[in-house]
């Protein structure tokens, strides 16, 4: 770890890890069932089983492949990815209810994802149902789904507006009915780092099963939220390649990932050298562009223009980078930019990596034509530099 990193941290936490770096945690990616909910996402067979193998290929744990009771196409669709036999489990989405269970299993899936409403809101305006009948279905749909598969994922949706205590005895109810895992979903992203870390270790504290997070990102906050859970004990993460998912979508699987890997050294499945081709697989499927400015996998993610970052980086990229993340560990390129902020030194690095070799003389006044153009807000390629450069130096 950076030094200087590790001397922050010893001061706010003290010279200890913030978590237990020897611990690692699973990545459960949702893209293609919450993924697939982004208002206008509709992927085809060819494209879901694509990217089914991606996921598999860049060392996910667990893949939610779907919601198999939802109509045929999508039962189809889950069975297919099943019998794709890849390395990763395979998840299938259902209600709390025996058909929906069924179905799964049908599917072939390996993993049981059952739901139930808990908060107050969601179970007097959705299911109509009372806490008490509640943690009876959770009981009974839970020992049901146990004795169809051996892995059960138990989610009490809108955990994190949930009453504490009523959260807490659903839980124990799950967990003593046999499920391997409790999933707490912040549903619609209310939660914040200081509430979601305190929610995991009080639930921690009250099951033996592993426990999960899936945090959506209304207030912008799911990769916060998620790594806070980590901070709480969590044992495995729900994300989505580029973030998609209902509303503002989920935690993106990139920035989740690389905080956990580079910051606090905790270790997971992920090759993560090949995350910035899967975020382009899934914005070119998703149709949904990624912005330039998206951490760890935009196009400027680590592209520098000003005279100052760009100097900097090219005596020592840990000057204007985070240096414990580089281009190289996610699969993306350092890049120099032009624009009106684009000093010297990077200019005469851009033209001598294609051999042209102006005098100091003629580099200043390229440089100036550069800052000229751009600062008249045109984008300045590498191609129009090379052209400015060899109007100036009277070659090409
Ligand atoms: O956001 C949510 O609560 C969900 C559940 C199905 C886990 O997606
Ligand atoms: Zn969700």
């Amino acid at each position: 770890m950076e030094k200087s990193l590790r001397k922050w941290q010893i001061a706010f936490f003290g010279d200890k890890s913030i978590v237990d770096s020897e611990k690692a945690v699973t990545i459960f990616d949702t893209t293609l069932r919450d993924g697939e909910q982004t208002p206008g996402v509709s992927f085809t067979l060819e494209q879901k089983i694509k990217i089914a193998h991606q996921l598999s290929d860049i060392g996910v744990d667990v893949i939610e492949a779907g919601f198999p009771a939802s109509s045929d196409v999508e039962f189809e669709t889950v069975k297919k990815i099943c019998e794709e036999g890849i390395r990763p489990k395979i998840c299938g989405l259902a209600r709390s209810v025996k058909s929906d269970v069924d179905r799964c299993i049908e599917a072939g899936v390996d993993m049981v994802h059952v739901f139930i409403p808990t908060s107050e809101i969601q179970r007097t305006h959705t299911i109509k149902k009372s806490h008490a009948e509640v943690l009876e279905i959770t009981r009974e749909i839970i020992s049901y789904t146990r004795s169809k598969c051996s892995l059960v994922m138990f989610s009490p949706m809108d955990a994190t507006r949930t009453d504490p205590k009523e959260l807490i005895e659903v839980c124990r109810v799950a967990d003593e009915a046999g499920a391997t895992i409790i999933n707490l979903p912040d549903t619609v992203g209310i939660c914040t780092p200081s509430m979601m870390k305190p929610l995991v270790e009080m639930v921690r504290k009250n099951v033996k099963c592993r426990i999960d997070v899936h945090c959506h990102n209304d207030f912008g906050l799911a990769v916060a939220n998620t790594i806070a859970a980590v901070e709480g004990g969590a044992d495995q993460v729900q994300v989505t390649i580029n973030g998609i998912g209902e509303r503002a979508g989920n935690a993106d699987i990139a920035q989740t990932v690389m905080i956990m890997e580079s910051i606090y050294k905790i270790k997971t499945n992920i090759i993560t050298e090949r995350l910035v081709e899967t975020s382009r697989l899934v914005s070119r499927f998703a149709q949904i562009p990624v912005l330039p400015i998206q951490p760890v996998v935009g196009e400027n993610a680590f592209s520098h223009e000003s005279g100052i970052h760009s100097h900097g980086v090219m005596a020592n990229p840990g000057t204007f980078e985070p240096g414990i993340m580089t281009p190289e560990m996610v699969g993306h390129r350092r890049r120099l930019k032009l624009g009106k902020h684009v000093g010297k030194h990077a200019v005469k690095q851009m033209l001598m990596d294609a051999n042209i070799n102006p005098k100091d003389s003629e580099l200043d006044i390229i440089v100036a034509k550069v800052k000229e153009v751009s600062g008249r807000g045109k984008k300045v390629t590498e191609s129009d530099l090379y052209e400015i450069a060899d109007s100036i130096t009277g070659t090409g």
